[in-house]
């Protein structure tokens, strides 16, 4: 298993191209499976759960290509993939993979609308919180389909196609909303989405349906309004820019000290977590070329933080911000209201020197002084990244181990901290 050494110390200075963003393209890949036509996805991140899915779909029948290298493409350039969902072979997804990546269940929704049924293995426990499919088979049950849970297996039917209906979530899902939205574009009818999540990954995946010909007006609001349409066609989307990837880069640099161009990054995708970096005393500016973050001998001033669906501050960067506000100067306090357990990365920030006192969603987080490196483990794919931004700050060598998880979702990281000037390095084996 590869690990991950990191020196402390070192600012963070020049450019850090920002890649597409896992939590569209994963979505959009699986939207793939609504039309026989070819889907063309830019931009797309080299990341362990892309290829994970690419297994995913072609155990369904998915064709997958990937383009070749263009000249003069550098190694960041996201790949080009060409999907084609011209035969389905299968409409069974089963727990060896399902397990692996819980955003697989997703291809419940565009299986059952096209092709009448589906079988797709419960998801299963997972590292944060218990994460369940209620909300997704509430959705389609909405739609018409028949649903039966099955020895581990969750099996929509749908023999004549969905119908258009009305899904009212009682909690804001993004998963929930990405099975609708789908589901909804191929039913008999008009579907109105209430409640719905209003992250930008789905009004991204919105925007590639439209292009393929559905007709969904709302997406990016709380109540999205979808026409169904009998059949999908291809198309050529980019993906959107990762806010989460950002937003990590971001945190690094306000960590170490020092001044980084986040190219291509786009503020507007993570208002929120700027925000709070700007009440930290970290300055930031929005330039044609994406998002500057600087910090340059100013302490950090402490910050009070709750969690949140968008445009609220994301989850996904809670743990990289506790790990930042280790080094503040005063008390910081975080909520963590999405999920709950997702508070792993707290006992290994402490291995570093952290003071953190847990109660409940509540962390407190006292600044110290200084970080010490140590040996740290992975847990889930965010706690990790935020082991990483804590050890650049810390004093001597930190080890991180069970570095898979931060493949899952991050591209090249040690590449793009070390061209910056981070001491950082992959250890194979
Ligand atoms: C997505 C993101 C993940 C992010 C999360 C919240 C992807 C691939 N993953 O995950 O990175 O952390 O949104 O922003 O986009 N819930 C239920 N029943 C359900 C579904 C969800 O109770 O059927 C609950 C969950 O337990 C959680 C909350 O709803 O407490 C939000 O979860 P959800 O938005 O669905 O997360 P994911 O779509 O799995």
């Amino acid at each position: 298993m590869d690990r991950i050494r990191i020196t402390g110390g070192q600012r963070l200075n020049g450019t850090i191209p920002i890649s597409g963003a896992k939590n569209a393209t994963l979505p959009l890949m699986i939207a793939s499976l609504l039309t026989d036509q070819t889907l063309i996805l830019e931009n797309v991140p080299r990341l362990a759960d892309v290829g994970l899915l690419q297994r995913i779909l072609g155990n369904h029948g998915v064709d997958i290509m990937v383009s070749g290298k263009r000249p003069g493409e550098t190694a960041y350039d996201g790949q080009t993939l060409h999907i084609s969902a011209a035969n389905v072979i299968d409409t069974t997804a089963p727990y060896e993979l399902v397990s692996r990546m819980r955003a697989s269940f997703w291809v419940i929704a565009p299986l059952v609308a096209r092709m009448g049924e589906a079988r797709v293995s419960m998801p299963g426990g997972c590292a944060i919180g218990t994460r369940p499919v209620d909300l997704l088979i509430m959705a389609l049950n909405d739609l018409g389909a028949e649903i039966e849970i099955d020895r581990g297996y969750v099996i929509a039917r749908a023999r004549k196609g969905l119908t258009g209906g009305s899904i009212s979530f009682p909690k804001v899902t993004v998963g929930g909303t990405h099975t609708a939205i789908m589901a909804a574009s191929l039913a008999r009818g008009t579907t109105v989405i209430e409640n719905a999540a209003r992250e930008p990954e789905i009004a991204d995946v919105a925007d590639c349906l439209n292009k393929m010909g559905a007709k969904i007006s709302g997406a990016g609001t709380a109540r999205i309004v979808v026409e169904g349409v009998p059949r999908l066609n291809g198309a050529r989307h980019r993906v959107l820019p990762d806010r989460i990837e950002t937003g990590t880069y971001a945190m690094a640099v306000a960590m170490t000290g020092g001044d980084l161009l986040l190219e291509n990054a786009r503020a507007e995708l993570l208002q929120a977590a700027l925000n709070v970096l700007c009440q930290a005393g970290v300055e930031v500016t929005v330039t044609n070329a994406g998002v500057r973050v600087a910090r340059n001998g100013a302490g950090l001033s402490p910050v009070e933080v709750a969690t949140a669906p968008f445009p609220g501050f994301p989850t996904d960067l809670q743990a990289q911000l506790m790990a930042l506000m280790t080094c503040a100067q005063g008390t910081s306090q975080i909520r963590e209201t999405i999920f709950e357990n997702r508070f792993m990365h707290v006992q290994e920030l402490v291995r570093l020197g952290a003071r953190i006192r847990l109660d409940g969603e509540r962390a407190t987080i006292e600044g110290v002084e200084r970080l010490k490196g140590a040996p740290v483990m992975a847990t889930d794919l965010r706690a990790s990244v935020s082991l990483v931004i804590a050890a650049l700050a810390a004093e001597g060598e930190t080890m991180v181990n069970r570095v898979y998880h931060l493949d899952r979702g991050f591209e090249r990281l040690e590449d793009k901290l070390s061209a910056c000037g981070a001491a950082i390095e992959r250890i194979s084996g």
